[in-house]
């Protein structure tokens, strides 16, 4: 796992922003996995300017969400393919048929989830998996004690999630109980990943993913198994690192990283 510590949330964003820049100028068309949440607001607004400013080219783009939450159309409000649209899509040269996330409202959600699992093959895999985070160290919604090997599933989300995202909606009780989330497994196949977290809320939840054994516990602790893992965070979330002057040290000693 690649550690890149920066001090400020700005300074994650557009380091995260140069490794897409990166894959995308390497590949036109690669097909890249997204996620939600306050974490990628950052790089997805940078990615937006990328395009306004510099002509980042998103036409033969394909992308792939996490999850969706069980319940929403997704023209609702909360959605994350609405937040998709507003935060990123819109902002961007992306096809709309290109673009994918868990819907939340199929009749069938094996056939749907088995489905989304056949559509990322389709396309040739993922290129590069974008990751947030949760508090309880869950990367999509694989919440603790989610199979290492999972795949695109229905899952009930843990309380510690709910209470997180409660803030996003009027009333405690709107927040949904279950999504579709890919799982670890199909996380682990993509062939490059890049993780954003900022924040002293996370610093425990890195640790643990960074420097823990890897565990169900902690979902994200099975990012210590792909062999191209790039973690961004700023200095409240690296603040728990044991190691943290040994990734300082190996950052430094590479200054033609294009981040
Ligand atoms: C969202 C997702 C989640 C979030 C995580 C952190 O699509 O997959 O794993 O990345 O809950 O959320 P924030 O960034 O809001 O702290």
């Amino acid at each position: 796992m690649e550690v890149v510590i920066k001090e400020t949330y700005e300074e994650v964003s557009k380091a995260a922003a140069a490794l897409m820049r990166h894959v995308l100028n390497a590949k036109p068309n690669a097909v890249l996995g997204l996620a939600t949440g306050s974490t990628p607001l950052g790089l997805y607004a940078e990615m937006a300017r990328m395009h306004r400013e510099e002509g980042l080219d998103f036409t033969h783009v394909t992308t792939f969400n996490l999850d969706e939450y069980v319940g929403l159309p997704a023209s609702h409000p909360q959605s994350y393919r609405t937040f998709m649209e507003k935060n990123l899509f819109q902002h961007i040269n992306i096809q709309h048929q290109n673009t994918h996330v868990p819907s939340g409202t199929t009749g069938n959600y094996r056939a749907f989830c088995e489905w989304y699992e056949q559509r990322i093959k389709e396309v040739g895999g993922i290129d590069l998996q974008v990751l947030g985070i949760g508090s309880d160290g869950h990367i999509g919604f694989n919440e603790p004690t989610s199979s290492l090997n999972s795949r695109t599933r229905l899952k009930t989300l843990a309380e510690p999630t709910i209470n997180d995202n409660a803030r996003f909606f009027d009333r405690r009780e709107d927040v949904p109980i279950y999504a579709i989330t890919m799982g670890v497994g199909t996380i682990l196949e993509a062939k490059q990943v890049l993780l954003v977290a900022n924040g002293a809320n996370k610093a425990e939840c890195v640790a643990g993913m960074i420097e823990g054994p890897i565990t169900a516990m902690n979902t994200a602790s099975a990012l210590q198994l792909h062999p191209r893992c790039t973690v961004f965070i700023d200095r409240p979330a690296a603040s728990k690192l044991k190691m943290l002057d040994y990734y300082l040290w190996v950052q430094a000693k590479k200054p033609h990283a294009p981040y």
